[in-house]
């Protein structure tokens, strides 16, 4: 029993570890912001080097997003997508231009 626990303890780390250590943001970024900045969809695509990383940074604080989309976005996912879109902004090392394909 304790080693069957133990053995899918070790199983699971080893499924989630990986798509945890890859994840640095863009999976929320893309089933949050993406549910609807997706090509066809109810806003156009946006992507972290659509604005530069001091931009992210203020645009949500200050409220300039048109739609309230607080039902589906937590404040943590929130503040896990703003990381990232920064890490990938505009003047950033590693600036992602089509994480949502345009
Ligand atoms: C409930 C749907 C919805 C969600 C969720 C959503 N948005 Fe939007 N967003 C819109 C709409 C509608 C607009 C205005 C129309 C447009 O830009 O296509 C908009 C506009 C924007 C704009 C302005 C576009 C421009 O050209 O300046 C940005 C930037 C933006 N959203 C980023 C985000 C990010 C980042 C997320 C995830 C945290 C997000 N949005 C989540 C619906 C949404």
């Amino acid at each position: 029993m304790k080693r069957s626990l133990a053995l899918s303890v070790v199983l699971s780390l080893a499924i989630l570890a990986p798509s945890a250590m890859a994840d640095d943001g863009s999976s929320v970024f893309l089933a949050k912001c993406g549910s609807c900045h997706v090509k066809g969809g109810q806003a156009t695509p946006v992507n972290p080097a659509d604005k530069a990383s001091v931009v992210w940074g203020k645009y949500f604080k200050r409220g300039r997003h048109p739609v309230d989309f607080s039902a589906t976005v937590s404040g943590d996912d929130l503040a896990a997508i703003v990381e990232y879109l920064k890490d990938h902004a505009a003047d950033s090392d590693q600036p992602a231009v089509a994480v949502i394909p345009k």
